[in-house]
């Protein structure tokens, strides 16, 4: 029971829960995303795989999930059996991977986490790199496309920016705090 208590609530912190999109949210998402074959998708938070799977399969695109909950992962190494997709489901934090070579990021989070974004993940990803997120917005950035809500369906908005800033790389910028500490 601990062993499933403890990743749900760090889980929350870090993240978010895991609640599954739904499958005609995943489509509108990647169709919004206009993904091109061989691109590289991020999930943040994949839970059972399924955006990555969709993107890899549907779209042709390099998948790569982060998931740290250790059930949902097993679960998705599980699922991936059935899905006959070439998407990795990475065991491990997001927060500490290294995103540099993303295209598109797909992520279904909270607004925490979304704000955390703004600050930690936006500076280190190339520019055109686009973020699709499901239902939570990033608060003070204008959205390259808002698709709206279907009410009548249950499914929730979409929200997707592209980066305009320079890759800032992790090691140059640890580089440039120690020269400037001398
Ligand atoms: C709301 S679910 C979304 C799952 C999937 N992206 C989808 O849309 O179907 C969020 C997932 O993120 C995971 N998660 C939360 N924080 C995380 C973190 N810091 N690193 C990796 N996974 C995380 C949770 O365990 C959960 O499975």
């Amino acid at each position: 029971m601990t062993l499933m208590v403890i990743p749900t609530v760090y889980s929350m912190i870090t993240g978010a829960p895991f609640v599954p999109t739904e499958m005609r949210q995943v489509r509108r998402m990647l169709k919004a995303a206009e993904i091109k074959k061989g691109q590289v998708v991020y999930d943040l938070g994949s839970g059972d795989g399924r955006l990555v799977h969709t993107a890899s399969r549907e779209y042709g695109a390099r998948g790569i999930g982060y998931e740290f909950s250790p059930f949902v992962w097993l679960w998705a190494k599980f699922l991936s059996l059935f899905w006959r997709s070439k998407a990795q489901l990475r065991f491990g934090n997001f927060w500490k991977a290294d995103l540099r070579d993303a295209d598109v990021i797909v992520c279904y989070l909270l607004p925490h986490s979304m704000e955390r974004m703004k600050k930690d993940l936006l500076p280190q990803l190339k520019p055109g790199t686009l973020i699709v997120s499901h239902a939570f917005h990033i608060h003070g950035v204008k959205p390259w496309k808002e698709i709206p809500r279907i009410r009548e369906e249950r499914l929730g908005p979409i929200w997707i920016y592209k980066t305009t800033g320079g890759i800032r790389p992790k090691k140059a910028a640890l580089a440039q705090r120690k020269k400037s500490s001398r």
